[in-house]
Order: structure tokens, then C-alpha cells, then sequence
């Protein structure tokens, strides 16, 4: 499981604490469907800086260690990850599920019409609308980042997944290790996924800059910066 923490040293800001986006952004602006009813052009600007930063940014060696470490365990490996930034499929990973959206995807603000992905940077009137269930010249639905804001749900299937996979390990009887990377533990259900883990069995690690809100559900707590723990905790250090 990871968290913006990871992407911290590709240069990407993490939201929580100093210099974070969360800082100068209140959450509720640029985070909510409300915030996005109430000026849409603020909200598209600010993923569309968000957009511009992950595009120049380059996985680093903590995510390069997690596509290594993907490739020799196959399916007894999987990736959910908070971050929104694609950096762990520009590192190789391809078991990734991404519980709070993409980047990289737009979806309409009023239909149920499958995400798409979306390269542009929308930052001012006329915003991007949409094609499918809008008629030209009436009510325009706008578009919107496919982000899983505060106040939504997240994907159902997204989250089947993950209790699919932790409890496929334990009808296997498969050692379980629950390994969160760069994450304060304050947003859920994602900082949940740990204590299920461990009543299944799961032997729980993290490393992170600090202690984070939920370090007491963790075995073992790693503290320093992920490019420098996460390869040597996979014994891949120096890869
Ligand atoms: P946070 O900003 O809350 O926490 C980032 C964590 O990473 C902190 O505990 C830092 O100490 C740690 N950290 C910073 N630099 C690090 C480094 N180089 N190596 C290791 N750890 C480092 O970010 P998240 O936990 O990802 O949701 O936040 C969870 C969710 O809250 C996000 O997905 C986002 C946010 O609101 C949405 O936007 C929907």
C-alpha cells in the first residue's frame, strides 16, 4: 500500500504537513464535488498543475523496487496505491490498483460513462464537456478528473480486489506481508486495509519519513526516506 510519500523524491508534494498541497489548498475547494459545483475552473486548474508536475516527474527507486519486486512474485503480489500520479506503471508495475483514481483519466460530472483517459490541461472557461450526454447548446454536463474526492465512495470493485487478494492468502494459507510505504494513515478506508490484514495473519511493516496517525497497527515501523529503505527492506539494494 502505498502513499504520496513514495513520489516525494520524484518531486511530486505530498498533501499532509509543511510545503504540502493541502497547505495553500483547502481540501474542500478543490477536492469535493461541491467545490467543483461551485468553480469548476479552480478545480480543473489545480489537477491540471497536478497533471503537468506527475508528467515531468520519474519513478523513483523506492517504485523501481516494487516493479522488481512484482516481476519474481507474479500474483502473490499486489499494489494499492492512494497516489494518482501513474508513477508506479511508468516503473513497471502492472498490478495496480489505484483507490483513488487517476491523474490521468477524466469522467463526466453527470453520467455514469466509463472513465476515458485525458491528457489535457483544462484551466479556464470553456471547460471540457461532455460528449455522450450532452446536446449541443443544452446543459452542458462538464467533465471532471477522475479522482475519488472527499465525500465519495470508493470503487467497489477496486476495494473487492484488495479483500479478495488478503483473503486468497489466507484460504491458501500463504504467509501475508502487508508492507504500507509513505502514507500518514489518515485517510480511509485505505488506512483500514492494515488491521484486516493483520487478523488475517499478516506480518504488517511500514516505512515512512515519521510515525505516522496509525503506526500502531504496524509490526515494525521503518522511519527514513523511501528510496533509501524500500530497496534495502527488498533486499534490493543498489539495484
Ligand atoms: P500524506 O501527505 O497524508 O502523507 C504522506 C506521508 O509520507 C507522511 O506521513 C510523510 O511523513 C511521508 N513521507 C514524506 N516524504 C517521504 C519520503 N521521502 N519517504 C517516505 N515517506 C515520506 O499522503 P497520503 O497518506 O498519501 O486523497 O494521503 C492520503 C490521501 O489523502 C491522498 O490519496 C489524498 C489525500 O487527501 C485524495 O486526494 C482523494
Amino acid at each position: 500500500m502505498t502513499g504520496a510519500g513514495i513520489s516525494a523524491e520524484s518531486g511530486l508534494p505530498t498533501f499532509r504537513g509543511k510545503d504540502g498541497l493541502w497547505e495553500d489548498q483547502p481540501v474542500q475547494e478543490v477536492a469535493t464535488p461541491r467545490g467543483f459545483a461551485r468553480d469548476p475552473a479552480l478545480v480543473w486548474r489545480f489537477y491540471s498543475a497536478r497533471r503537468a508536475a506527475a508528467d515531468s516527474a520519474r519513478p523513483n527507486a523506492a517504485h523501481l523496487a516494487l516493479a522488481e519486486l512484482e516481476r519474481s512474485m507474479g500474483d502473490r503480489f499486489l499494489l494499492a496505491t492512494q497516489n494518482v500520479d501513474g508513477l508506479h506503471q511508468a516503473a513497471g508495475s502492472e498490478r495496480v490498483i489505484e483507490l483513488h483514481g487517476s491523474l490521468w483519466r477524466t469522467r463526466c460530472s453527470r453520467c455514469q460513462r466509463p472513465s476515458f483517459e485525458d491528457r489535457r490541461y483544462p484551466v479556464a472557461p470553456p471547460l471540457p464537456v461532455c460528449d455522450v450526454c450532452t446536446e449541443p447548446g443544452v446543459d452542458a454536463a462538464l467533465l471532471r478528473p477522475a479522482i475519488v474526492w472527499f465525500e465519495e465512495m470508493l470503487d467497489p470493485d477496486d476495494q473487492g480486489e484488495v479483500v479478495r487478494f488478503l483473503r486468497r492468502a489466507d484460504a491458501e494459507r500463504a504467509p501475508l506481508l502487508f508492507l504500507a510505504i509513505g502514507t500518514s494513515g489518515i485517510v480511509y478506508p485505505a488506512a483500514a486495509y492494515v488491521r484486516y490484514a493483520k487478523e488475517l495473519g499478516a506480518g504488517t511493516w511500514l516505512a515512512n519519513l515519521e510515525r505516522p496517525e496509525n503506526d500502531w497497527a504496524f509490526d515494525h515501523v521503518v522511519e527514513g526516506p523511501a528510496t533509501a529503505v524500500v530497496p534495502a527492506m527488498l533486499g534490493l539494494a543498489g539495484s
